[in-house]
Parts: C-alpha cells; sequence; structure tokens
C-alpha cells in the first residue's frame, strides 16, 4: 500500500488568516447544498396533503433538484473559465435565493418543480466552483484541511435542515422549510462579494499582476507568491484545454476517467439512502415514528462532528489511508446492518439498537472519508487547462448518481429484499478499498503543479501525487 505514511513530519508552513477566512466562505457554498438536500424530505409529506400529489410527483419534487443540479454541474465548466470561479459563485447565490422564494411562494406543484430546478442549477454550480476554488486559493500543506471545510459546511446544512423540519412538522408548514433556506443564501451572497478571484484562474486568463497581488495576500510572503505563479505559468503551456485537451491527450483522460470513478464511488457506498431514507430505516428496524425523526437527528449530528476527523488529519494522515479506512468501516456497517435486518429486529431491543449503531458506524466512516476525500481529490487532479472540464466531468457524476441511488432504493428494497440491500452496498464498499488501491493517489502536501506534472509523464495514477 504504497503512500500510507503515518509518520510524515508536520506542515513546515503556518496557516494563514487571510487563507483560512477566503476558504471558510467559499465553503458555506456547500451549506446550501446540504440545505437542499435536506429540507425536502420533511416538507414533502405537507406538499403531498396540500397538492394533492401522487407518488410519481413526489419523486418529479424530489429529482428534479438533482436534475437542475446536474444542469449547473456541467454549464459550469465552461462559464467558470469564461467568467472566473468568483462570479459564477455570486450567480450560483443568487439562484439559489430565487430559487428557495420561488418554492415557498409556489402554488402549483409545476411551480414548485420550476422552484427546485433553479435551486437544483445553484448547487451544481456550487458544487462544482466552490471546491476547485479552495483548491486554487489554498497552500499544498493545507489544502486537504480547507476542502473538508466545504463538506463540513454540507453536513452543517443536511443537519440544520433536518433540525428545521421536525421542528416546523408540528405545525406543517412546508412554505417556512422551503423558504427559510433564503436566509443563509443572502448571508453566502454577502460572504461571496469579499472573495479575491482565484489566483489560478487570474492567471489562466492572462492577468498576472492581478494573480500575484491575490497570492500575495494569501501567502504573506513575496517570493512564495512570485514561485507559485511561475510553476502556474509553466503548466499553461500546454496548448489545448478543456475538451479540446480531452481528445488531444490520454492523459487528461485518464484523470478525468479517476474523478468520475471518485464521485461514483462515493455515491454507490449508499450515503445517501441513509441521509434520504433515514426515517425509514429506522421504521424497517422497528423504531416509531418519533423515535425515527430523533434518530435522523442523530444521524445528520454524527455526519456533522465526523467531518472534524478529517479537517483535522487529512494533511497529516493521507488520503488514501483514511479513504481506505473509511471504506472498511462503511463495508461493516452496511453489512451488520443487513445482517441484522436479515435476522429480524422487530422483538429484540438488542437488535434494533445494534442495528442504529451500526448505521451511526458507517455515517462516521462516510463523513471522515468518501464524503470530502472524494470532493479534495476531484480538485486536485485534474490539470489546470482541463480543470473546468475535469471537476465539471465529476460533478455532474455526482448528481446523476445520486440520482440514481435515490430513485432505486424503495424498489431494491421491496425487490431484492431489506437485508439483500444493504449487503449490496456492504459489497460496493468492499469492492471500492480495492479501487482505491488500484487507482487513487495519495496527494497529501504535492502542489497541484506537481501532480500535474506527474500525470502528464505518464505515471500511474495511484502515483502521480509522488
Ligand atoms: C455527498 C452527498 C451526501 C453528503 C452527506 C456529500 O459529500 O456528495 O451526496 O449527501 O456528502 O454528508
Amino acid at each position: 500500500m504504497s503512500g500510507i505514511d503515518l509518520s510524515a513530519p508536520p506542515p513546515p508552513v503556518s496557516l494563514n488568516g487571510k487563507s483560512v477566512l477566503t476558504a471558510i466562505l467559499a465553503a458555506v457554498a456547500g451549506l446550501m447544498f446540504g440545505l437542499d438536500l435536506g429540507v425536502i424530505s420533511g416538507a414533502l409529506k405537507f406538499i403531498g396533503l396540500e397538492f394533492n400529489v401522487t407518488d410519481f410527483g413526489k419523486e418529479c419534487i424530489v429529482s428534479s433538484m438533482m436534475v437542475g443540479a446536474a444542469v449547473g454541474a456541467v454549464c459550469g465548466g465552461r462559464l467558470s473559465y469564461l467568467f472566473g470561479r468568483k462570479r459564477l459563485l455570486l450567480s450560483s447565490a443568487v439562484l439559489f435565493v430565487l430559487g428557495s422564494l420561488l418554492c415557498a411562494l409556489a402554488t402549483s406543484v409545476t411551480l414548485l418543480i420550476v422552484g427546485r430546478m433553479v435551486l437544483g442549477v445553484s448547487v451544481g454550480i456550487a458544487s462544482f466552483t466552490a471546491p476547485l476554488y479552495i483548491s486554487e486559493i489554498a497552500h499544498q500543506h493545507y489544502r486537504g484541511s480547507l476542502i473538508s471545510v466545504y463538506q463540513l459546511m454540507i453536513t452543517v446544512g443536511i443537519f440544520v435542515a433536518f433540525i428545521s423540519d421536525a421542528l416546523l412538522a408540528y405545525s406543517g408548514s412546508w412554505r417556512w422549510m422551503l423558504g427559510i433556506v433564503a436566509i443563509p443564501g443572502v448571508v453566502f451572497l454577502l460572504g461571496v462579494l469579499l472573495l479575491p478571484d482565484s489566483p489560478r484562474w487570474l492567471v489562466l486568463r492572462g492577468r498576472k499582476d492581478e494573480a500575484f497581488t491575490v497570492l500575495h495576500q494569501l501567502r504573506g510572503h513575496e517570493g512564495d507568491a512570485r514561485a507559485e505563479i511561475s510553476d502556474i505559468e509553466e503548466q499553461l503551456a500546454q496548448i489545448e484545454g478543456g475538451y479540446g485537451l480531452f481528445k488531444a491527450n490520454a492523459n487528461f483522460r485518464r484523470s478525468v476517467f479517476l474523478g468520475i470513478l471518485l464521485q461514483t464511488m462515493q455515491q454507490f457506498t449508499g450515503i445517501i439512502v441513509v441521509m434520504y431514507y433515514a426515517p425509514r430505516i429506522f421504521e424497517v428496524a422497528g423504531f416509531g415514528d418519533n423515535a425515527a425523526m430523533w434518530g435522523t437527528a442523530i444521524v445528520g449530528l454524527v455526519n456533522v462532528l465526523s467531518t472534524f476527523i478529517a479537517i483535522g488529519f487529512v494533511d497529516k494522515w493521507g488520503r488514501r489511508p483514511m479513504l481506505i479506512a473509511g471504506f472498511i468501516i462503511m463495508t461493516i456497517g452496511m453489512a451488520s446492518v443487513g445482517t441484522l435486518l436479515y435476522f429480524g429486529t422487530g422483538n429484540s431491543e438488542l437488535a434494533r439498537y445494534g442495528a442504529v449503531i451500526m448505521l451511526l458506524a458507517f455515517i462516521v466512516g462516510f463523513a471522515f472519508s468518501a464524503g470530502p476525500l472524494v470532493w479534495i481529490l476531484c480538485s486536485e487532479v485534474q490539470p489546470i487547462k482541463g480543470r473546468d472540464f475535469g471537476i465539471g466531468c465529476s460533478t455532474f457524476t455526482n448528481w446523476v448518481t445520486n440520482m440514481i441511488v435515490g430513485l432505486t432504493f424503495l424498489t431494491l428494497l421491496n425487490t431484492i429484499g431489506n437485508a439483500q440491500t444493504f449487503w449490496m452496498y456492504a459489497a460496493f464498499n468492499a469492492f471500492f478499498i480495492y479501487l482505491t488501491l488500484k487507482f487513487v493517489p495519495e496527494t497529501r502536501g504535492v502542489s497541484l503543479e506537481q501532480i500535474e506534472r506527474n500525470l502528464m509523464a505518464g505515471k500511474p495514477l495511484n502515483r502521480i501525487g509522488l
């Protein structure tokens, strides 16, 4: 298992306050992602009652957001090259506020679906731009931790949405559930106005002096900023970019493949199943309504807290060991939930609580590994000229696979069975250990430019960070 070195020395540079603040502001985009993912589950029941919605209508309301997000992720690539990361984050914030208000005021299911699509486009753009932006402003020794803050915001968003849904459920006010998220949207909008443009994008667009000013502020050291700029310029010597580079360059095709693979792995861990259907899983395990609601809130909280493990250790322990440890825990979690469901949890307290503990173990495993690490790696492995295109492809994959897993879960429970469904996800997670060993690089502490040099020199994917 190359790249696993737990005894590495701590990073030599100190964390710069300005770059941390910049990363945190950009990471707030994740909050909108999480709020959107989490809020609909609680609102759906009341929307169904008010508009008399069929099951199919409900599926359309839920999945319209993912369709919008997939569109947003694809368009994000080209737009962020043309207009820059900052303007894209701004437009995503504006769309988010508009979409939330549209949903809250919707007078028909059609309008609600339109509103959810607008929200989706916003979240698709944000999920493309935020990790990319953070990877481009962060120092290589703290890049992993800072991108993990983006994942932390996603988990906080989901948790807050679960809680607000639970509280608003007493009054059944779904319009408030959907509308209230406009407030963090406005806060994000104001925050983005304070962000500098990405220095890498500025160099890409020939605005080297501005890039130097930004990097100088972020690094606090003139020499470091100059060295980084010349490193970036060296990578820009590549003539083709985007899709042209994809067609012309087999090495770039490999990194695009890696991004797509990573996001597919993240979604096929089964995380979305737990996020969307936690109450249902608690019911299947034999808990009543109330317990299911609290169980869901605990799932959200454990998700938030475990993400701190990634923030604290991803730049010390490295990407590969954390990813492998996560997949091992997720395999055990899913396999045990399946087994407990197989033998029946209905009559035994011990088995019921066992299922909850194993579900929480799964969440811990995801939250410190595949959750943050996939976003980190996807924004690290693409060459500068193909970064927009490559991350566009991987983010698109995230949303499409998210939709596939979400839409098939209930059908799987009804066709292959409860236990078998969880075993299937356990098998996927076990297979991902192998895929990680075979394809995933260790990028801890390595500059984006060095990763690119290795990729373009044709090194095997799992060695491009060495
Ligand atoms: C994933 C989402 C998931 C969330 C859970 C994100 O990284 O992309 O699909 O719901 O983490 O925390």
